[in-house]
C-alpha cells in the first residue's frame, strides 16, 4: 500500500471513529478538510441508517455541502444556542493539544464552532503530531483585503515569514467563504502559542489565525502499529 493510501486510511479510520462519539440530539460542529470529509460521511450514514436525530452545523462552505449531500440536517449558530461536540481536523497539533489550523482557509469559522462545543474532539493522522507548533506549517491569517500590506509588514516585524496565498485554480489570491484573503506566516518554530494567538489578532485587519490555543478537549490519533495494522491513540 503507498504511503498516500495508508494515510488516507488513517484519516478515514478517525473520522469513522469520531462519527461514534455522537449522541442522539446532538447539536454537531462539522469540520472541514480530507479527513472531517471521512466524518461527515459517517455521520450522514448514521442519520440515513440509524436515523440518529443531530443538527450539523458546518464550519465552511464545503463542509456545508458536504452536510446537505449526507443528508445531515444543518442548522446555523442562529438556531441554536450551543455547540454540543464539533469534530475537525488541524495541520499541527503539539503535546498539550494546541493546534495549527487553516490549510483549507476555513480557521474564521472552525474557531467559532470549534470553540464554542462542549466537546472538541480533533481527527489527524500522526504525521501531524509535532513537538512544537510551527515547526512544520505557518500560521494561517485570514485578512481584510485592503490590509494584506500593512499586515504583511506587522508580521515580518514580529519575526514572520508572511506570503500571500495563491489559488491553484483561479488567477490571483485565495479567497475565504468571507470574501477576504489568507497570509501564510511561518514562524519556524513556535514558543508561546497562546501570546502569538492573541498577538496576531490584536494586529487590525486580522480577523483571525490559525492557532486554536486550549480549545481542544480530546484529540483521536490515527496510528500505523508494528504490525502495520491501523490503530487509534486517543489523548485527553
Ligand atoms: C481547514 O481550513 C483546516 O483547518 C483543516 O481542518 C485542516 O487543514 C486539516 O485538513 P486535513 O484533514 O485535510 O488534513
Amino acid at each position: 500500500m503507498s504511503s498516500e493510501d495508508l494515510t488516507r486510511d488513517m484519516k478515514r479510520t478517525v473520522g469513522i471513529e469520531a462519527a461514534h462519539m455522537v449522541g442522539p440530539g446532538d447539536v454537531v460542529g462539522l469540520g472541514t478538510g480530507s479527513t472531517a470529509e471521512f466524518m461527515i460521511e459517517e455521520l450522514g450514514r448514521r442519520v440515513r441508517e440509524e436515523q440518529l436525530d443531530i443538527v450539523g452545523i458546518p464550519t465552511s462552505f464545503d463542509a456545508s455541502v458536504l452536510a446537505r449531500g449526507n443528508g445531515i440536517p444543518p442548522g446555523t449558530l442562529d438556531d441554536v444556542d450551543r455547540v454540543d461536540i464539533a469534530i475537525d481536523g488541524a495541520d499541527e497539533v503539539d503535546p498539550a493539544m494546541n493546534l495549527i489550523k487553516g490549510r483549507g482557509a476555513a480557521h474564521l469559522r472552525e474557531k467559532i464552532v470549534d470553540g464554542m462545543a462542549e466537546r472538541f474532539i480533533v481527527i489527524v493522522d500522526e504525521s501531524k503530531l509535532v513537538e512544537r507548533l510551527g515547526t512544520k506549517s505557518p500560521v494561517p491569517l485570514e485578512v481584510l483585503p485592503m490590509a494584506v500590506r500593512p499586515v504583511m509588514r506587522t508580521v515580518e516585524a514580529m519575526g514572520g515569514d508572511p506570503v500571500l496565498r495563491m489559488a491553484v485554480h483561479k488567477d490571483g489570491p485565495v479567497i475565504t467563504d468571507q470574501g477576504n484573503m489568507v497570509v501564510d506566516a511561518r514562524f519556524d518554530g513556535i514558543d508561546d502559542p497562546g501570546g502569538l494567538e492573541r498577538a496576531l489578532n490584536n494586529v487590525p485587519g486580522i480577523l483571525e489565525n490559525g492557532l486554536f490555543v486550549g480549545l481542544a478537549t480530546e484529540v483521536l490519533v490515527g496510528r500505523i502499529s508494528g504490525e502495520g495494522r491501523i490503530e487509534v491513540e486517543r489523548r485527553t
